[in-house]
C-alpha cells in the first residue's frame, strides 16, 4: 500500500504564522505538525509516501524528510498548483499509486490513541473501494458529515452541511483501492470550485463499496485550525508525552521499534537533533531497546 500526506493549502487562518512557513510545518509542541500523520502511515507499515504540496513549501518538506532513508522509508514529492481540492491529490498521485491501494492523511490531521495501530491494520486490508472513518464532535457543520441509522449502515454523507444530520464528522483519513484514480478524474469542481473528498465517497457509497468505522471514544482528534487550536493541541502533546512517559509520534522511534532503521542511522539523527529534549528521547529508546 502506498501512503499520501496533502500538505498544501494557504493556511490563512494562521496568519501572519503562516506567511513564509506552512502550516504543516510549524511545531506542535516538540515537532513538526506533519510528524503526526506521517506517523500514523508508518504505524500502518506503509513505507512509500508522496508528499504533496504548493510549488512554494515543497521544497521546505524536502528539506525535512530528503528520501525518507533516515526513517527507513522513501519519499516522493509533488505540487499542487492551487487548492483546487483534497479529491486532486489522487490525479497527481495518478503514476505515485499505480496498481496499489492507497492511504491519504491530511497534513494538518492529528490523531492519538492507544487502540490506533488494530485500527489501521484493519483498514490497510482494502483492495477495492473505499475506507474511511468517522468521529463524534460538538460542530459537525465545519467537516464532512456521515449520517448512520440505527444499526450503523450509512445513509448519507454530506460536507459541511448548515444542518447536520449526525454529530460524526469524517476525520481526514482515508483508504482506497487503485480505482480511487479514475473516479478522482471523474469528479466535477463543486460550487466553491474544488475536487471534493465527499463526492468521491459518495460515489463509493452509492456502490456499497464504502466502509465508515466510528473510531472508539478514547481517540482523540486533534483540530489545528485556529491558533487556540494549535495551543491547546501542542499543550495535549506536552501533557500526554509527560504523563504516560512516552512521546507520541516520534517518527525515528517507530523506524527503529519496526526495524526500518539500524543504530547506526539513529545515532546520526541523535546528532542531528543537538541539545534538543527530542534529541534526549532518542537515547532513551536506543538504550531500551537493547
Ligand atoms: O479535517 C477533515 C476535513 O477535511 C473533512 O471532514 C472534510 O470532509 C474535508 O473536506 C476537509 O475539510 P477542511 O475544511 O478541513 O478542508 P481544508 O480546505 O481546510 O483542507 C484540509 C487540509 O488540506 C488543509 O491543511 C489544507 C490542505 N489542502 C486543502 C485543499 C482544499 C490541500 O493541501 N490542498 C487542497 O486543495
Amino acid at each position: 500500500m502506498k501512503g499520501i500526506i496533502l500538505a498544501g493549502g494557504a493556511g490563512t487562518r494562521l496568519y501572519p504564522s503562516t506567511l513564509s512557513v506552512s502550516k504543516q510545518l510549524q511545531a506542535v509542541y516538540d515537532k513538526p505538525m506533519i510528524y503526526y500523520p506521517l506517523s500514523v502511515l508508518m504505524l500502518a507499515d506503509i513505507r512509500q509516501v508522496l508528499i504533496i504540496s504548493t510549488p512554494e513549501d515543497l521544497p521546505n518538506f524536502r528539506k525535512l524528510f530528503g528520501t525518507g532513508g533516515e526513517i527507513g522509508m522513501k519519499f516522493s514529492y509533488a505540487e499542487q498548483a492551487a487548492p483546487n481540492g483534497l479529491a486532486e491529490a489522487f490525479i497527481i498521485g495518478d503514476k505515485f499509486i499505480g496498481d496499489d491501494s492507497v492511504a491519504m492523511i491530511l497534513g494538518d490531521n492529528i490523531f492519538h490513541s492507544a487502540g490506533l495501530t488494530g485500527l489501521l491494520q484493519e483498514a490497510k486490508k482494502i483492495k477495492k473501494g473505499g475506507h474511511i472513518f468517522a468521529v463524534h464532535v460538538h460542530d459537525p457543520e465545519r467537516f464532512g458529515v456521515v449520517e448512520f441509522d440505527r444499526r450503523g449502515k450509512v445513509l448519507s454523507l454530506e460536507e459541511k452541511p448548515e444542518k447536520p444530520k449526525s454529530n460524526y464528522a469524517v476525520p481526514g483519513l482515508y483508504f482506497y483501492g487503485p480505482e480511487v484514480v479514475a473516479e478522482a478524474k471523474n469528479l466535477r469542481p463543486s460550487v466553491r470550485g474544488e475536487l471534493e473528498i465527499t463526492d468521491l465517497n459518495r460515489k463509493f457509497l452509492k456502490r456499497q463499496e464504502l466502509d465508515v468505522t466510528v473510531l472508539p471514544r478514547g481517540l482523540a482528534w486533534l483540530d489545528t485550525g485556529t491558533h487556540d487550536a494549535m495551543a491547546k493541541a501542542g499543550s495535549y502533546v506536552q501533557i500526554i508525552q509527560e504523563m504516560t512517559d512516552y512521546n507520541i509520534a516520534c517518527i525515528e522511534e517507530i523506524a527503529y521499534h519496526k526495524g526500518w532503521i539500524d543504530q547506526k542511522i539513529l545515532d546520526k539523527t541523535i546528532k542531528k537533533m543537538g541539545k534538543s529534549s527530542y534529541a534526549d528521547y532518542l537515547k532513551r529508546i536506543e538504550k531500551e531497546r537493547v
